[in-house]
């Protein structure tokens, strides 16, 4: 197991954040440390990104997962920027194989039983789950841990502080994802209300031991 999954597997929350300042993510990892939440998957979806994952990294004891990487090329800046673990939304054997290559855990993303199959035989058992609330949620996790006991799911995308509890009570989830603890307005002004969120976000999730 990563240092990046293990971190991932003791908090059981990732928050999900763009940053469209590289400013930002400092103040943003600090925050977040201080509710007790040490990593954050911060994503390629802005030209701030790369930046932002870089600034992030560099804060002692936080650990930053890159989000939305679709190349492999991307793998390498992103690991070179050090970030610990590559998130994907969907399964590409090229992205995986880099950051496997980089020593960075790979979590692609899955929606169906025929792409947890691919994402296994890449050599990933710890999955993201995307867009986890439209795909069925809490039940569709259940169903699909009858085939794949060995798949340990990070459901992401339409997950709440009313429906993480739901999901991170399965013993086949890793870690809860998603932006609600990370609301843009708060990210850019109220780090206060950022470590109050992901506090808030732990506790809810640590009372569940699956
Ligand atoms: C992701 O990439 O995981 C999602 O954008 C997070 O989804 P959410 O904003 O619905 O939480």
């Amino acid at each position: 197991m990563s240092a990046a999954t293990a971190v991932l597997g003791r908090v059981r929350v990732l928050p999900v954040v763009s940053l469209t300042d590289a400013a930002l993510a400092r103040p943003l990892a600090e925050a977040l440390l201080a509710g007790g939440l040490p990593i954050a998957e911060i994503t390629l979806r802005t030209p701030a990104g790369l930046a932002a994952i870089a600034a992030a990294a560099a804060v002692p004891g936080f650990t930053v997962a890159a989000g939305t990487v679709l190349t492999a090329e991307q793998v390498d800046a992103c690991v070179d920027a050090g970030a610990g673990m590559i998130v994907s939304p969907g399964l590409d054997d090229a992205v995986v194989a880099r950051a496997q290559e980089r020593g960075a855990a790979a979590v692609p993303g899955v929606a169906t039983a025929t792409e947890v199959q691919r994402a296994l035989a890449a050599g990933c058992t710890d999955l993201k789950l995307f867009p986890a609330g439209l795909l069925g949620g809490p039940d569709l996790i259940r169903a699909l841990g009858a085939p794949f006991p060995q798949v340990r799911f990070v459901p992401s995308g339409g997950v709440s502080a009313a429906t993480a509890p739901d999901y991170a009570a399965l013993p086949n989830v890793l870690a809860v994802s998603g932006s609600w603890m990370v609301p843009a307005d708060a990210v850019a002004s109220d780090p206060a209300r950022i470590t109050a969120l992901a506090r808030e976000a732990v506790a809810a999730v640590s009372a569940l031991v699956p």
